[in-house]
């Protein structure tokens, strides 16, 4: 391999589609990049094509970005009520390679099940001294930004896009929701790099979204307040909006993260969420745009002895009380999860809690918490599991009904390395996040299949199968050898990479485990703990609180228990946290195994960079497993019931 690596698109993916007669009908930007699309797979254009893709003569019920696919009497025909909606369809075509040519198919019909589908890149303008350029990022530096600058070549951000619509993504919030000095001047006297970004996104259909200071009326524009409900402040934003139509007029809205972490927000004039995000909704309203208001509120200056106060309550108890109060077009952005982004969280009671506010759920893509790009980590499985959950019964809505009109959001795990995500492997992860966006009961093991396939188009079965062993279930192999029992961390603190369990247990972040030589684990119960279980609506506000009821894998999460304690599982908590760090381990190691037999199978580059990483991940596995378990054997004086080495 030379120079940046395909992803999910090399040319060999173009291959059933360059090779067949193409016809193209309609007008407009999305249109002519399809045409430009089939021009360079190869394909002849012609009026007695093989696959015919046509804006429909009279729109129907497809919507912007639906597409119908059908085939009879040879010809594939690909119809939508719009362009953008062309545009997924042709990539589903390539999608399907051969399978879209070689027999009848009666009309499908498509359309995302998700209105707005969003990366959110955490990337800085200036490298910032402790978060560096890109917050989180784990692929080098930002595909937008350099030390500072703009980049003066941005070919690569069109490539980016193409990408990303190729898998249905249609946003990206391009910079950090930490908004520093310098970013915050993105919004105005450097609003030019933004529509310099947004013009290599809009052939591809995505739209700019831009996170903004709360604070932006002080820093940018001389006020001395930023209170939502003063006049000059709303006057200030409203103008300030405007300008930013004037230069990009298919931007998205903003992204704001307020009295969260240091950022600024309505706390300070005393002034409620709602009327911070209504005010900036009023701002993009006349122009049919959006603000993502996060919900990550929460006390990151807590008093470590104080076991009343609880991390997982906040987001509830700030934003439950303000349900029907946000304008239309003030979007409630959510975690997935009530903490922050952990290997196993529990699904977010704030998604139960809001139902006359729109919300859209985020969820992380980049690998803070699950391995930073250097373990093999398939996140599918996890959001699959999270979008499919149903909060309120069996026959309530599912998470990815309750966000269809808010939508999806992935901190992006992209950057400038020549792999796009650092492990060539975590690009499965860009491209699973934006097929379950669209689909979001799509099978987490199909849509891996369908990566693989189109990543490694000549991979033979033996590849294939080994691709998948070692991917699928990857993100259990990660949790097995971590924080047990969803009490999460246990990682260093600061830059959140390997063990550390009491990196955080004396620290103000909220984020304990509570072991002592008795137990361990966080009690959140209504009876004797923080009550966090009684934000859940029913049933779970009682599976959680009930020490037999509550699913094993999140038992640390809402009690604190004895390591006698036995698990639905049979095995008490001590040995089961030595057996799966055993086993995790072992399984790090299987990995690596299976890959020295195929990886001579791919691209020599593919192959070092799968190494390196494979090294790093047992390496790191084996430290994980050995200070967890030495850890707690030596708070438990509990032997191994297997009598297996522990420190
Ligand atoms: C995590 C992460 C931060 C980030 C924050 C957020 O806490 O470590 O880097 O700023 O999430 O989502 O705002």
């Amino acid at each position: 391999m030379t120079g940046i690596h395909p992803a999910w698109l090399p040319a060999e993916a173009f291959r059933a589609v360059g090779s067949r007669r193409v016809a193209v009908h309609g007008d407009g930007e999305l249109v002519d990049t399809i045409r430009a699309e089939v021009a360079s797979a190869g394909s002849p254009s012609s009026s007695s094509p093989d696959l015919a893709l046509s804006i429909a003569a009279t729109p129907g019920s497809l919507g912007d970005e639906g597409f119908a696919l059908a085939r009879s009497d040879g010809v594939t025909t690909v119809v939508a009520d719009a362009p953008a909606g062309l545009l997924y369809g042709f990539f589903h075509v390539v999608r399907l390679g051969e399978a879209a040519f070689n027999a009848d198919r009666p009309v499908e019909e498509h359309r995302p099940a998700l209105r707005r589908r969003m990366v959110e890149h955490w990337d800085n303008v200036h490298v910032n001294p402790v978060m560096g350029q890109v917050e989180r990022g784990y692929a080098g530096g930002s595909l937008f930004w350099e030390r500072g600058a703009l980049r003066a070549d941005l070919r690569r951000v069109r490539d980016y896009a193409r990408l990303l619509a190729s898998c249905g993504i249609n946003a990206v919030a391009v910079n950090n929701v930490n908004v520093h000095a310098t970013e915050a001047h993105l919004l105005t006297d450097r609003l030019g790099e933004v529509a310099a970004i947004a013009a290599e996104l809009r052939p591809y259909g995505i739209r700019v979204h831009l996170s903004v200071n709360f604070a932006s009326p002080i820093m940018l524009g001389g006020l001395a307040t930023a209170d939502p409900l003063d006049p000059s402040v709303r006057e200030w934003w409203a103008a300030t909006t405007s300008r930013v139509y004037e230069t990009i007029p298919d931007f998205g809205g903003y992204v704001v993260k307020a009295d969260s972490e240091g950022q600024p927000g309505p706390f300070a004039y005393g002034r409620s969420h709602a009327d911070g995000a209504n005010m900036l909704a009023d701002a993009l309203a006349p122009h049919g745009g959006v603000v993502h208001w996060r919900a990550f509120v929460y006390n990151h200056r807590q008093d470590w002895r104080d076991r009343s106060t609880d991390r997982a309550r906040a987001a509830y108890d700030h934003f439950a009380p303000l349900d029907g109060q946000f304008h239309d077009n003030a979007i409630l952005q959510v975690k997935h999860g009530p903490i922050d982004f952990q290997t196993r969280e529990p699904v977010s009671p704030v998604i139960a809690a809001m139902p006359g506010t729109r919300l859209a759920v985020e969820l992380q893509a980049t690998q803070e918490y699950t391995g930073q790009q250097r373990h093999v980590c398939y996140l599918a499985p996890m959001w699959s599991e999270m979008l499919r959950f149903r909060l309120h019964a069996d026959d309530g809505p599912a998470v990815a009904a309750i966000a269809e009109s808010g939508g999806l959001v992935a901190v992006s795990n992209v950057g400038d390395d020549p792999f796009w995500t650092g492990h060539p492997l975590a690009q499965a992860n860009l491209y699973a996040f934006g097929r379950l966006a669209w689909a979001p009961d799509a099978d987490p093991l199909a849509i891996l299949d369908e990566w693989i396939g189109l990543t490694f188009p000549a991979a033979p079965p033996q590849l294939r199968q080994t691709l998948r062993a070692m991917m699928d279930d990857s993100w259990h192999t990660y949790e097995k050898y971590t924080a047990p029992l969803g009490v999460g961390f246990m990682v260093r603190p600061g830059h959140h990479y390997g063990p550390d369990v009491d990196g955080y247990e004396y620290t103000s972040w909220g984020t304990y485990h509570f072991a002592d030589r008795d137990g361990v684990g966080v009690d959140r119960t209504r009876a004797t703990g923080t009550g966090f279980t009684g934000q859940y609506p029913q049933p779970w506000a009682d599976v959680y609180e009930s020490l037999d009821q509550c699913p094993d894998e999140l038992l640390l999460f809402f009690h604190h228990v004895p390591y006698g304690h036995v698990l639905r599982s049979g095995s008490t908590v001590i040995q089961h946290i030595y057996d799966t760090h055993f086993d995790g381990a072992d399984e790090a190691a299987r990995i690596r195994d299976s890959w020295s037999v195929v990886g001579h199978l791919v691209d020599p580059g593919v192959d070092a960079r799968v190494r390196e990483r494979l090294d790093e991940q047992v390496r790191s596995a084996e430290e994980w497993r050995d200070q967890i378990n030495t850890y707690f054997f030596r708070k438990s004086g509990v032997p191994d019931a297997k009598n297996r080495r522990i420190y």
